[in-house]
């Protein structure tokens, strides 16, 4: 199993799954048209971001195949790798070294974030994990959160309120302290796809991401909030959610309609850090692959639910004309 995104790119060239843009592309609306025609075919790398010396993958696990590929499994046991791994979850290894550390800087501008959709409030970040410590179970949550960028060291965060990310930032702000985060971008999909994982409060997704990757994740610390993220990491930033400052923001959704205006909270970054020749990562909000990894864990708690209370069920999925969200098919075995 490969335990990187670029090695896991390297895997997917090799059965034809990648499709390469050496042309020039604007990161404004023009990857994201790109992106919209590969849905549910193969994913895109991006060689020539212009203004920008990183390369862009898109679409990455936007295809079930790929999503089983990502996890090791055959496609008909996606539900049951990603229930077992939450039942057999374990501790990742910690690495006193990390990749990431090979370059850093403190202006955010310099990353190729993507302007999606004409009405949306700016470019944002699709594709950011957020890392931070549960105060009240001293454990780590990671959960995906989008940001726009304001200015060269703030973004605004969307943060559904009861999400666990929300419970600690409001467990910070009422005692009056801002929230300190780390922040991944470019990780393999088997942490992408724990991380989308509704985890009980004060479980660690990164222990699922470790059972889903065959105890295979390694963890570095960050050197100015102590907080653990994958070391593979293609992109890494710190620093704290301000208890006292919003922002306006607003973008599709994964309906396919856009969210209502509302203000956010806004993180102030201190640092980032890059590995070399560094690729983002882009997920095109309401298409494919953003619908998999929101409906994936789902589908997989409701089979394992289904499966114990009915035992004729055979299989439950969420069907993508329901966005892999709304709508659930299940097949039963016929019993006359
Ligand atoms: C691509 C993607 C983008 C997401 N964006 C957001 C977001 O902006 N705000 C939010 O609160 N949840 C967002 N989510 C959902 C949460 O990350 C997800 O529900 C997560 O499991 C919550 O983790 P928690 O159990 O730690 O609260 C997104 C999920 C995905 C897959």
């Amino acid at each position: 199993m490969t335990v990187d995104m670029r090695s896991f790119l390297q895997q997917i060239k090799k059965t034809n799954d990648l499709f390469t843009v050496k042309k020039g592309v604007s990161t404004k609306y023009e990857i994201a048209a790109v992106t919209e025609k590969l849905d549910e075919s193969k994913a895109a790398l991006f060689e020539n971001v212009k203004g920008s010396k990183f390369k862009l993958v898109s679409n990455l696990v936007g295809s079930r195949d790929r999503f089983a590929q990502a996890i090791g499994s055959k496609k008909s046991d996606i539900n049951q790798k990603i229930v077992k791994a939450i039942s057999s979850a374990k501790k990742p290894r910690i690495s006193s070294t990390a990749k990431f550390f090979e370059n850093s800087s403190k202006d955010i501008s310099i990353l190729p974030i993507v302007t999606h959709f004409q009405n949306e409030s700016g470019p944002f970040i699709t594709s950011s994990i957020l890392y931070t410590r549960n105060q009240e179970k001293k454990s780590q949550n990671s959960s995906f959160h989008r940001l726009m960028p304001i200015g060269k060291n703030q973004f605004s965060i969307r943060m559904v309120e009861g999400r666990d990310l929300h419970r600690s930032f409001m467990f910070a702000k009422t005692h009056g302290q801002d929230l300190p985060v780390a922040i991944t971008v470019g990780v393999h999909p088997a942490i992408s796809i724990a991380c989308a994982f509704q985890a009980k409060w004060g479980k660690n997704e990164l222990e699922i991401a470790n059972s889903l990757m065959n105890n295979k994740l390694t963890l570095a610390k960050c050197p100015s909030t102590g907080l653990l993220v994958p070391s593979t990491a293609e992109i890494v930033m710190e620093g704290k959610i301000l208890r006292n400052k919003t922002h306006k923001e607003w973008m599709v959704e994964m309906l396919r309609t856009y969210d209502m205006p509302r203000p956010a909270p806004v993180i102030q970054i201190e640092k980032l850090y890059f590995r070399n020749n560094p690729i983002y990562h882009d997920i095109l909000s309401g298409y494919t692959e953003a619908r998999l990894l929101m409906g994936m864990p789902i589908e997989a708690k409701l089979n394992s639910i289904m499966k114990k209370k009915f035992p004729q069920t055979k299989q439950v999925i969420l069907t993508s004309g329901g966005a892999n969200w709304l709508h659930a098919v299940v097949q039963i075995s016929k019993t006359r």
